[in-house]
């Protein structure tokens, strides 16, 4: 059986969202679960080798799905991953194009959000005595996500099309927007829509992780037609791109492991983000 502990930290972490909810191709050497002061992580982080780099896989949605994007338990998977050691996530979700030129399987990566979870999430570290205001103004990290880009550019013979920058919209759900909504939201300037980006990317940044999302788009939302979207478009297009998705993460992970022990894994350029935000402890 699998070790559940693991001697070295873990710098690099990869949490898999809707139909990414393994890491295949490689045999896990631990699998840990810690219990923060937030509970358990949303599943049992999964360390795997790559280049003799460990690298920690986090089920978003849990082992069976069972979380919904509204009660995943996003304080104690990032205290969980920060607690194994890890300072860099790659973070996977599937998301709605507001966009034309956003085709279903293509991939984005954001450089913005907005916010229109409703604060039924638990969505920061800081509170109950614990006041901080950390900085939100960029919400992703621009070294990985230019990894990201130089490594998704090396793919773009096979068929891989990459979008470098967009503004995610989060919404709560579980229901899908109203078309109504959906059109604001392009009048907003949304390049795409999901609902996991958020606490997750704002406790990653309390964390003093750095932290990139890279969007796989699933459907078109419901600006683009009469057609509704439903879980089964989503599904459908998650499992036809899911090797493309495979193999930018591997790539990805390539070029990150090289890099394990850098001033830009280890996320230097954020530390001292949130202990020089709290004001009272
Ligand atoms: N995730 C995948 N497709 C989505 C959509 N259209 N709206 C919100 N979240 C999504």
């Amino acid at each position: 059986s699998v070790p559940d502990t693991f001697d070295r930290p873990v710098h690099i972490a990869v949490i898999g969202g809707t139909g990414l909810s393994k890491i295949e191709g490689f045999d896990p050497i631990a699998t840990l679960n810690p219990k923060t002061p937030w509970g358990y992580p949303a599943s049992p982080i999964q360390i795997v080798e790559h280049n003799g780099v460990p690298i920690a896989f986090l089920a978003r949605h849990g082992i069976h799905h069972q979380y919904a994007p509204h009660e995943v338990p996003s304080r104690a998977s990032i205290a969980a991953l920060r607690h194994i050691g890890v300072r860099t996530v790659i973070a996977f979700s599937a998301v709605g194009s507001l966009q034309e030129e956003v085709k279903p399987m293509d991939f984005v990566v954001p450089d913005q959000v907005i916010d229109r979870t409703k604060g039924v999430r638990p969505f920061t570290f800081f509170e109950g005595g614990l006041v901080g205001h950390v900085g939100f103004a960029d919400p992703f990290d621009a070294k990985i996500a230019q990894v990201v880009k130089q490594c998704a550019e090396a793919m773009e013979g096979d068929g891989v099309i990459l979008h470098e920058k967009g503004t995610l919209i989060c919404m709560e759900g579980p229901q899908f927007s109203t078309r109504a909504e959906s059109n604001m939201y392009r009048s907003w300037g949304g390049t795409v829509i999901n609902m996991s980006v958020l606490p997750e990317a704002k406790l990653a940044r309390e964390a003093e992780m750095a932290y990139q999302m890279i969007c796989m788009a699933t459907d078109y939302d419901c600006w683009h037609s009469t057609e509704d979207v439903d879980v089964a478009m989503v599904m459908k297009y998650m499992a036809a791109n899911s090797q493309n998705a495979k193999r930018l993460i591997g790539a990805v992970l390539d070029e990150l492991s090289k890099h394990d022990n850098s001033d830009m894994v280890l996320a230097k350029h954020w530390e001292g983000a949130s202990v020089g935000a709290v004001s009272f402890m």
